[in-house]
């Protein structure tokens, strides 16, 4: 052990035990950050942030929650919302926050595909991040079981129906995971333990994961230049270049993610004082009921795409589409086959129409997703977009192929 002196103030003795010192001179001197990004690269931090929110805001939920079929959906309706002082604010920050995670999620994906920041080198931070949109998912699923309104039970029963693996006829397997013929006081209780304890301990694990995987390749830029950032960095100090291409993370990289924080955060708790229905639907103020069945059942905004590609096809076809839909953006650094790494819009013209069509198609099957499959129209419109979904990832090998590479 080196020689621990006597410590002069706290900044010094924390330095002597944990080198804290040491992170803030690599983070200011030693950690480079492209100078070329927009307020998309602040993405990870708004989403850090707001996991950070919707931790905190769980935890004072979680003192009047009360994890029982009975009691459930009182203790959130009527005893947080009504009794608890600021309960409603804590409840409209969870609500407000779960859905906003996810818009920022698929902007920060989004981001990933147009910018190729999965691609050779990149593909294990693609990869972590998709394994956190799925430890999400899973997430806000279980949470939206808790109040135990009508679409809680429903929307657990129609999920876990999925696992009996259509004409399989698997009922052993659904009743394992419900703890019951239907969702009851086992299933609550599961559901529980999955939202409060183990997917937390998942994300953060993930979250750490992630970040870990940021260290070596650094975030892309927004030409898609790859350079290496530190030599850049020593270029600019030996006075050889008059412009530096890179600033340290800190402050200046964090100051920017601080701005663009500040601002999501006017929008987040706008929302939350004034917007805060959109983030609840109002047939899940109803108690769970097993003996009526809501007249349309679908999932919260965020799931709707991937629902609307079950909804088209029979049965088997509709579980499978759905499995695959599911983990079909964990493939992207491998379907890619171009060893271009530029912007979309710099790939040519079949990239580039790629990229806004998946946007485009994962748009409208979210607007399908929410329609009733009673109109003619819209199930064709959504069908449409659902065969046009596997059609795109078919073709995204076969155009990066063909795709002329790019001169230094
Ligand atoms: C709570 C979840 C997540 C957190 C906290 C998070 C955090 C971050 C942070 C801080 C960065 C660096 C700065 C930036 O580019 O924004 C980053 C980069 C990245 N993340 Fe995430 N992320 C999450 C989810 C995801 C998901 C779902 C994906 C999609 C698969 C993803 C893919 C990426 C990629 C590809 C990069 C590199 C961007 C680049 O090189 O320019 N992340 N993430």
């Amino acid at each position: 052990m080196a020689r621990i002196e006597n410590a002069k103030s706290i900044g010094e003795w924390l330095d002597q035990r944990i080198a804290i010192e040491t992170l803030k001179k690599v983070m200011q001197t030693e950690y480079w950050i492209p100078k070329n990004i927009n307020f998309l690269w602040a993405m990870g931090m708004v989403l850090a942030a707001t996991f950070g929110i919707l931790l905190v805001s769980g935890i004072f939920l979680l003192m009047y929650y009360n994890p029982s079929v009975d009691l459930a959906f009182d203790s959130v309706n009527y005893t947080i919302m009504t009794e608890v002082g600021y309960g409603w604010l804590w409840r409209h920050v969870h609500g407000v926050g779960a859905s906003l995670v996810f818009l920022i999620i698929y902007i920060h994906m989004f981001t990933g595909i147009y910018y190729g920041s999965y691609k050779k080198g990149r593909e294990l931070i693609w990869l972590s991040g998709m394994l956190l949109f799925v430890l999400f998912s899973a997430e806000a699923f279980s949470g939206y079981m808790l109040p135990w309104g009508q679409m809680s039970y429903w929307a657990g029963m129609v999920i876990t129906n999925l696992f009996s693996g259509g004409s399989l006829e698997a009922y052993g397997l659904v009743e394992w995971i419900r703890g019951d013929y239907v969702p009851g006081q086992a299933f609550l209780t599961r559901f529980f333990m999955l939202h409060v304890l183990l997917m937390p301990l998942a994300i953060i694990g993930g979250i750490v994961f992630h970040f870990g995987t940021l260290r070596i390749p650094h975030v892309n830029n927004q030409d898609s230049e790859d350079f290496d950032y530190a030599e850049a960095a020593a270029l600019y100090k030996a006075g050889k270049v008059k412009e530096s291409k890179v600033i340290p993370f800190s402050p200046v990289f964090l100051s920017k993610d601080v701005f663009v924080m500040g601002v999501y955060f006017i929008l987040f708790f706008f929302l939350v004082f004034y917007k805060f229905d959109f983030a609840m639907d109002p047939v899940n103020f109803d108690p769970a009921n097993g003996l009526s069945t809501p007249a349309h059942i679908y999932p919260e905004w965020y799931f709707l795409w991937s629902y609307e590609i079950l909804r088209p096809f029979s049965k088997d076809m509709g579980l499978i589409a759905f499995a695959i839909a599911q983990v079909i953006f964990f493939t992207l650094p491998f379907l890619d086959r171009s060893p271009n790494v530029a912007p979309a819009n710099k790939r040519g013209f079949l990239f580039h129409m790629w990229f806004w069509l998946l946007l485009i198609d994962v748009l409208v099957l979210t607007f399908m997703g929410k329609l009733p499959p009673t109109d003619a129209t819209f199930a064709m419109i959504g069908m449409v977009a659902a065969y046009s979904f596997f059609a795109l990832w078919i073709l995204l090998p076969i155009i990066t192929l063909i795709e002329k590479k790019i001169k230094e």
